[in-house]
Order: C-alpha cells, then structure tokens, then sequence
C-alpha cells in the first residue's frame, strides 16, 4: 500500500511539472492578446465578493513574504507598494523554529487592521506540497466534538507564540486606533493559518468584525469544521486560480462522510480562457457548499505556477533557500525587539508583562 501510495505521488508530481510547464508557455502566449474581464456577482446574506479588495489584500499576502525585516517593518520593501501605501506595521513574529512570519498593521484602505501569514518556506514548494496528500484528519476542534482538523494547521497558529503575539497586537491597535474591523489574510499555508485566525477571531470580537480572504489555501477540516466555520466567519473568500493543486489538497472524498477533508465556502475561482485572439479572465463566484463542483474542482489541480501567483501578483519567497530573514542592525524603525521561545519579535509597543488572562 505504501509503495502505491508513493508511485501515485510519483506520476502526480510529473504530471505537476508538465502542467507548470504548458500554463507557463499558455501564459506567454496570452501576454500579447487581448485582456477581457467579466466579473459574475453574487452576494451573500449582505457579504459579497468584492474585486478591488481581494486586489489590495493579495499585496499584504504577497508582502509578507518579505524576508528582510527592516524594510518590511518600515514598509519600504519592493512589495510594500501599490494599493498598501500607507501601510503601518505594528508587529512581526517570525517563529524561526518553526519556519513562520506573520504580521499585524493598520491599513488606510480599508481602513482596518491587517493580519497577513507567509506559506511555508520550511521545504521546497513541491516538497510541502507532496506532504498535503498524507496529512490526517487527527484533532477535534476544541469545543465542537464532530469538527476534525489537522494537528500541524492547527497548532501552527494555536500553539506558537503567533496566537499570543497577535492577540496582544491587535488588542494594542485597537486602544490606539479605535475599534477597527480586522482583514486576515494568507496565502498557500499562510492561509490555512489566516482560516484558524479568523475563526478565533471571530469567536472573540464577533462575527462582523473580522474578515478573510485566502489565496490557494489547502482543506484544513472535515464537512462539520467546514458548517462550524461557515457559522463563524460568514465574512469569508477563499480564493483559487486556475490549476492550482493546493486548493485540491488534502484530497476530498465525498464517500467518507466526516473522515474526509471538506473546504468551506465561499470559493471565488479565478479562471482564464483563450478563445483565438480573445484572453477572458473569468472571477467566478461559487456556491455556497464550498466544493463547488463547477469551480477549481471542475479542473485537475495540477499546477503549482499557478498556485504562485494570484491577480498577478507573486506569491513565495523573496529568497531562495530555508526560512530565511535579516534584520538591519543599525535601523531603528521598529521601537523593540524581543525574542521569545525561538521567536523573533518586532514591534511598535513594549511588551506587556502581564499575562493575558481575558484572552
Ligand atoms: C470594495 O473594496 C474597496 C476597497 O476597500 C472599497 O473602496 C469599496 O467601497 C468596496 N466596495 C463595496 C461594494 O463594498
Ligand atoms: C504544543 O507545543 C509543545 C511544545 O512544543 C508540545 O510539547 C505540545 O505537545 C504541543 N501541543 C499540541 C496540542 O500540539
Ligand atoms: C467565462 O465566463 C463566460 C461568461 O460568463 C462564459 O461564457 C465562459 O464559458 C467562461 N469561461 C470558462 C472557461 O468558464
């Protein structure tokens, strides 16, 4: 069983070579055609798909990648432009043991405070990638005896220093800035993060203060944790491009009942077609089952050039090489600087030494 199970990952991942290689030539055939959009609406109990916004936060998703700290503290990083001028970070947590970087800000438009998470770095893209078909349905979610996620998602927010550090972030901004609504976004696992923020989130500030948007997420639960968060976090858009594989992993099988992986909804599938000289750039809107049958999972998944880029926007390291980060030793941008528990610490605040039992 093993071995099948390992030829199968074999053939898939050429198959995954191959499909990159013929969406990269499709994709610099289209770049001299002509560019069509058409956009479908359609609206959620008064929560909708919204094009400009998904256009501003997939900049946060992307910036977070940014391994220089400095500039990415400052905001002057190569990403840290565009539609997120004006941007102020309040804090950066790279957990270094464990290969994570997250951020907390306050944005002008929306006016709000920004979580974004980074996907992994850990392992090559494909390496991780390949891991996705094994992972378990192993833990319940606390609180909710039928939902099931996955052990590694799940304590990668839950227990890191990233929940705590965000937590103490966003209760900072808020008795500075004013009760701002939250946008929590990320891209690849950086999305399955931003899932398990929202919903915790969500649970503490109430539903209409927080929004979600992910860029290629994988499943994270099971059909119950998919309902739950549904209820949770109506405010949310997870995003799919094309052939992206991530988005059809971990594999759902309708016929296993809750010992499947189940996504939520609502998918918005982005999709381009060729018709002779005619480029369309189709933003679907799905339905409401979260494994729309006529969006991503219409396609095989099979492509991890398009999971890197999403509204033209790049999507990974901005360094080859593991988990990387530099911090500008003579920069004073960021006010203090701490390590704790293998993580490093960059903020606008001093820390609070007292606990934070009301969290
Ligand atoms: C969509 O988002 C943009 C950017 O935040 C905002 O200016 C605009 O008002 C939003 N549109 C709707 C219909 O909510
Ligand atoms: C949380 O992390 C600690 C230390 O790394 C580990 O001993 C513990 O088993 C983890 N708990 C869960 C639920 O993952
Ligand atoms: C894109 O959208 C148009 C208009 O809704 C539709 O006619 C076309 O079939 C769509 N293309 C694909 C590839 O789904």
């Amino acid at each position: 069983m093993a071995w099948l199970r390992r030829t199968e990952t074999l053939v898939l991942l050429l198959v995954v070579l191959l499909a990159s290689a013929s969406t990269s030539a499709a994709a610099a055939a289209a770049g001299e055609e002509e560019e069509r959009v058409i956009r479908l609406k359609h609206s959620d109990g008064g929560y909708s798909y919204n094009h400009t916004l998904a256009h501003i936060l997939v900049e946060y998703a992307s910036a977070v990648y940014t391994s220089d700290l400095t500039s990415l503290f400052s905001w002057t990083c190569p990403r840290c432009k565009g539609h997120t001028k004006g941007f102020e970070v309040i804090e950066i947590i790279v957990d270094v043991e464990n290969c994570l970087q997250a951020f907390v800000g306050v944005a002008p438009d929306p006016r709000s405070i920004i979580i974004a998470f980074r996907g992994t770095q850990q392992h090559s893209v494909s390496n991780w990638i390949e891991d996705l078909f094994w992972k378990q349905l192993d833990v319940t979610y606390p609180g909710m005896p039928d939902a099931m996620v996955h052990h590694g998602f799940y304590s990668a927010y839950y227990n890191t220093t990233l929940r705590y550090e965000i937590l103490k972030s966003i209760k900072w901004a808020r008795k500075t800035y004013g009760n701002l609504p939250i946008n929590v976004v990320g891209h690849s696992m950086g999305g399955a993060l931003a899932s398990f923020c929202a919903l915790d989130l969500s649970v503490k500030f109430g539903s209409q203060e927080v929004e979600l948007m992910t860029f290629g997420q994988p499943r994270i639960g099971n059909p119950a944790f998919a309902v739950y968060f549904g209820e949770q976090v109506p405010r949310t858009i997870r995003v799919t491009h094309q052939n992206d594989i991530v988005p059809h992993l971990p594999p759902y099988y309708y016929y296993l009942g809750e010992w499947t992986y189940h996504h939520f909804a609502r998918e918005v599938w982005l999709h381009e077609s060729i018709d002779g000289n005619v480029v369309t750039r189709n933003e679907t809107v799905c339905d409401d089952s979260g494994e729309d049958p006529t969006c991503s999972r219409s396609v095989y998944g099979m492509s991890v050039a398009d999971h890197l880029e999403y509204y033209d926007v790049t999507l990974h390291a901005d360094s080859r090489g593991t988990c990387q980060f530099v911090i500008g030793a003579a920069n004073q941008v960021y006010n203090y600087v701490r390590e704790v528990d293998g993580s490093i610490i960059l903020s606008r605040y001093p820390q609070e030494p007292q606990a934070l039992e009301s969290m």
